[in-house]
This record gives C-alpha cells, structure tokens and sequence, in this order.
C-alpha cells in the first residue's frame, strides 16, 4: 500500500507538508486560503470549494444562547464536510475568544485586556490563556482570535479596552497569554515556528499587526504615522515576543502605516514579519478588510485581493463572498498576477499551523472538556484577575480618614448606579454578541450580588438604579457605593472623543456624594473625564475595568479580604484638550500618572 507520507503521524511536519502541497490542486490550494463565515457555511459548501477555515464573526453562534456542546455540535458538523474532500484536509475554526470563550453561553469571561495590563501579572495572562484555550476547544473550535497585542497610545480609540495599555513593556510582558493558548514550546524550538502542544490547546493570533494602537487621534481603522524606529520601538516589539513563543498566526490591521494600508503593505507583512522576523505562521486578514480597500465598500474587490494577497496575507477572512473571491482568485492565478509561489507560500504556512496543530489527528471536538466550561475553578481565577485588576484613585477626602476598606458589618448602606446590577456592562463588548449588550447576558456574579452576599446579614443593602433625593428621606446611609461607567461597545463604534462618563454617571455620583460618604466604582474600557468638582466630593474612587462575570472580585477588595494592587496601565487625562497624552512623552499634568495606584 502506498505510504501516505501526510497522513503518517510520526513523519517530519515539513514532510507532510510538502507532501500534501505536492498533490493538490490549484482550486484546492486557493480554497485552503479562503475563511468563510458560519453562517454560511454548510458542509457542501466547505466539501466543494476546499474550504479551509470557517469563523465565527463577533456573536455569531448556532442560536441564541448555544451553550459549548451546541456549538461542538455545528463544527464538528462541518468538519465532516472538509474531511470528505479528496484529500481530507479538516478545517480550522476560529472565533474571538479576547476575555475568555466569550461569545458562547455559560462560558467564564475574564477582565478585557487593559483590567489585565492593570495587574502587569504575566503568569496569570498564561493561565488565563490556558483556561480559555480548554473552554475554546471544548466548543469543538481550535483557533482563538486572539491576543490583541496593540499599544494603545490614545483612549479615544474604540478598543482602548482591547489592549493592555499604552506602555510597550507591559504589552509584552502580558503576550505569555500566548504560552497560555498555545502552550509551552520545548527548550530549543526553531524561532518563529508555529507551535501547539496539544489538544488542550488552540492557535493563537497576535493582532492587529502593525500599529493598530497608535493611530491619529485614536480613529479606528485609522493612519498611524511615525518613523520605522518608532513603529519598531512602541508597536512591533509585542509581536517579536509572540513570535518567540510560536505564535501560530498573526492578523494583519485595518489601519495603515503612513497611508499605506496595512494589508497592503508588502514590506511590513513579506519583508519584516516573514523575513526579517522569521515568522513561519500564517498572516490572516482582518474581517472583510479586502472589501474596505476601495470605495465603494467592495468595489474593485480583485484588485484587493491582488494587492493583498501578493503583499502576503496568506489567509483571507472573506468572510461572506466566497464566490466571488474565489472566482476572482483564480483568474488571477491563471493569469500570473498572483505567482504559484506565493500562492505554495501562503498553502505551506497554513498546512503547517495545521499539522502543528494536531487537527489532522483530531478534527473533531473533545467533549471531555465540556465539564471545564464554566467551572468553580475556571471563576476563581477569573475572580482573582478582577481583584488584581482594580486601581484605588482616592481613599478619603482625608487620608488619614479612608473609606476603604468598606466595612462589613455596617447598619445600611446604599447601592447605585447604572453598572450596580449589570452583568452586561461589566462583560462590555465582545460577549454573547459582538457589541455587548445590558443585562443578565450570560452566567456570573454581578457587583450587587456580590455586595449582598458579603455584608453582614444584618446589614441592610438598599440598591436604587437611579438615585432621587427621596432616596435619602429615610434613615441613613452609613455609605454609598456608586457604579457608573461606560456601555458597552466594539471597533469603531467606541470611537468617543469627549470621553465622558456616559448615563449621566457623573451626576448620579454627584448626587449621592452630596448626601453620603461615597465610593464612587468605574467600570470602563479606559480613563474618563473625572472633573476636579467631582472628584472633591467623592470619598473613594476604584477603576474596575471591564470585569466580566465575576463581580466577587470587586467585593473582594474593597471589603478588605484582599489589598489594592493593580496599577494605571494608561495615563488618566485631566482633559482630552490633553490627548494623546503618556508617559515619558508628555509634559502635560495628568489626573493620574501612568502606573499610579494606592494601596489598602
Ligand atoms: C473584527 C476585528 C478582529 C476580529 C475579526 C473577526 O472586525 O477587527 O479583531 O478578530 O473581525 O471577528
């Protein structure tokens, strides 16, 4: 019998590599380059056209929701389609698993990305690398969008919250995630090999590859313009460390570099990722990036692809025309605008990642791990990212009188806010759905829960969403806890440059710092305006971040069963006439400094 040199397990990757590319066709190697949508997706579609990644876009699940085994259930459902082709070469799935497995039900969601630079704690990123990375696979996917490594230089941008801040040490110090994700690699690993140590594992990618963060007033999708140095300084220095630890993919960014589109730009994503970096993992597009190129939004679609495609993007997030991408591919392929070569590139960096992966031995779903997903184990280290995370901006209008840490045994204290009882709002975006969305969303602990399980029992809790002076008619309040802060948000529709505290949150504060001693909670994707007046008034002020779903690590530590200890991962502005305004850069006075953050 013919010895399949691909499908033997124990063969040299690079053998079965070149052995597969060897057999296959050109539509099958274009097809291999083609990630469409699940929805749709259907396994004749993948069957037919060699399809050779499928994703979930921000929210998109099987039905409102799909807990783990339901979403098992789709992917494995279309994965038998990919395993019926001629060569049988699975899929991979990838969904945007940023603070946990987080658009899929009853799954643990982490703090967003700047509550983790706020704690600088590499080796809890691993960890919470690893957690994420059983309950992503124990949703039947193995790709993991993820770890957004920008450096946020402006918190007007939209996804300020998606980054570990603005300073590029702790943005690569918090890459570990990746060893989280993808696992350990070996004492002498070939740098810039893609790597995944097993089925516990998915691919992780690091984006949005180069410059995402630093962009002209923040604008999403925007010009970053600086010098090659300083790119290279602030932006690019994150990726080197992703790709010491075999970073398996990289997503290139929406933005552009001096006016030149990124996905576009052939010197950063062939010349310096692949060449000078080394970096043997593929580079994926970004969400419909191809069609954003030109306007109108699509138009002029095959000369997207031939721009992209030859500066080096190896995969491309379609999502939706895969159609007409692939038609439009292949005439360019016969054609010669895009060389076999480049196209046998792109083809062996992305078999590859699979082999590595180990997708070929197991394609399906390990539901063994379904029981992980959620579990008291998987919370508490969600609970204590949330404690690490918090930063004390003030602790009494006298220090020597602080408010903090709150007393449990008080006679009655008093709960508001907009974010008191919204496990939402403490999610933010990318949760459940792509925006974010109010209300109990999925399964966790909100900061009113948590209060009340807490306080003494005979301590009375009086919770009023929105305060009114007839709040304070009755007996009084031994202190105020005040949640107010951001809605949530995603990408360019959190673009903001007033950067206020939105719903009226500061009046509210107001309005109960007037009548009680208060601690004012902030759960934000990054600093706010906080006037002078405002900040006279209020005892006590914490920056949660966006938490997620374990609001016990709030209680935690402003009840006094753990100390403060997170540190301001981005200048507080004092104004956004400021902007951009960080540390070493800046003569500005700031609210707060870069790393500022009291202790008790
Ligand atoms: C989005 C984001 C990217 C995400 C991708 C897939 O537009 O820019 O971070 O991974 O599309 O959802």
């Amino acid at each position: 019998m013919e010895c399949v040199i691909y499908k033997t397990l124990n063969a040299p990757i690079e053998a079965r590599v070149k052995d597969l590319l060897s057999r296959m066709t050109l539509l099958e190697k274009i097809g291999q380059m083609t990630q469409i949508e699940r929805s749709v997706a259907t396994p004749s579609v993948i069957k037919d056209r060699f399809i050779g990644s499928v994703l979930s876009g921000g929210g998109s699940k099987p039905f409102e929701n799909a807990k783990s085994a339901d979403w098992a259930d789709m992917i494995d459902g279309l994965q038998k389609g990919a395993l019926e082709t001629r060569l049988g070469i699975p899929i991979i799935y990838g969904t945007d698993a940023v603070h946990g497995n987080n658009n899929v039900y009853g799954t643990t969601i982490f703090p967003h990305n700047i509550g983790l630079g706020a704690t600088r704690d590499a080796d809890l990123a691993r960890r919470i690398g690893e957690v994420t990375a059983l309950e992503v696979r124990a949703s039947g996917a193995q790709y993991a969008f993820a770890p957004c490594v920008a450096v946020s230089r402006d918190p007007r941008w939209g996804r300020c919250y998606e980054s570990y801040g603005e300073d590029t040490e702790i943005v690569r110090k918090m890459t570990s995630i990746v060893t989280g994700l993808q696992g350990q690699p070996p004492e002498g690993h070939l740098k810039g090999y893609p790597f995944v140590a097993g089925r516990n594992n998915v691919l992780a990618s690091a984006k949005h590859f180069v410059g995402d963060g630093g962009t002209e007033n923040g604008t999403n999708e925007g010009n970053t313009i600086t010098s090659y140095d300083d790119l290279e300084r602030i932006h690019l220095a994150p990726y080197l460390d992703c790709i010491s630890q075999g970073v398996c993919t990289v997503m290139a960014s929406y933005s552009s570099w001096n006016g030149k589109k990124l996905h576009t730009d052939h010197f950063l994503l062939t010349e310096l990722l692949k060449k000078k970096l080394g970096f043997m993992g593929f580079v994926i597009s970004d969400w419909e990036a191809l069609d954003r190129l030109y306007s109108p939004h699509g138009s002029n679609y095959r000369e997207s692809i031939l721009s992209t495609v030859n500066a080096g993007i190896d995969m491309v997030m379609v999502p939706f025309r895969y159609e007409l991408f692939l038609e439009e591919f292949l005439s360019l392929a016969e054609s010669g605008e895009i060389s076999m070569a480049r196209i046998d590139d792109a083809v062996e960096r992305i078999l590859r990642v699979k082999f590595v992966s180990g997708v070929f031995e197991h394609p399906m779903a390990d539901r063994s791990l379904l029981d992980l997903v959620g579990c008291k184990a998987h919370r508490e280290l969600a609970r204590e990212a949330v404690r690490k995370s918090l930063v004390l901006l003030k602790n009494g209008k006298d220090p020597k009188k602080p408010l903090l840490p709150l007393n449990k045994k008080a006679k009655r204290i008093l709960v508001a806010g907009t974010h008191a009882d919204n496990l939402g709002y403490q999610c933010g975006g990318w949760t459940i759905s792509w925006e974010g969305t109010s209300g109990k969303i999925t399964e966790g602990t909100t900061m009113l829960e948590a209060i009340k399980e807490m306080v003494d029992h005979n301590t009375e809790v009086v919770y009023e969403q929105n305060p009114s002076p007839e709040t304070f008619s009755g007996e009084e309040f031994s202190f105020a806890i005040v949640a107010v802060g951001e809605g949530p948000y995603v990408e360019s529709g959190g673009d903001d440059p007033e950067l206020k505290i939105p719903f009226n949150g500061a009046e509210l504060a107001s309005l109960v710092a007037d009548k009680v001693p208060t601690l004012v909670i902030l759960i934000t994707g990054r600093p706010l305006v906080v006037e002078p007046s405002l900040l006279e008034k209020i005892e006590a002020l914490v920056v949660a971040w966006l938490p997620g779903s374990e609001g016990r690590g709030i209680t935690d530590v402003i009840f006094g069963d753990y100390p403060f200890q997170g540190k301001l991962p981005m200048t507080w502005f004092r104004s956004v006439d400021q902007l951009p305004v960080h540390s070493g850069e800046n003569s500005l006075d700031p609210l707060f400094p870069f790393g500022f953050g009291l202790t008790c």
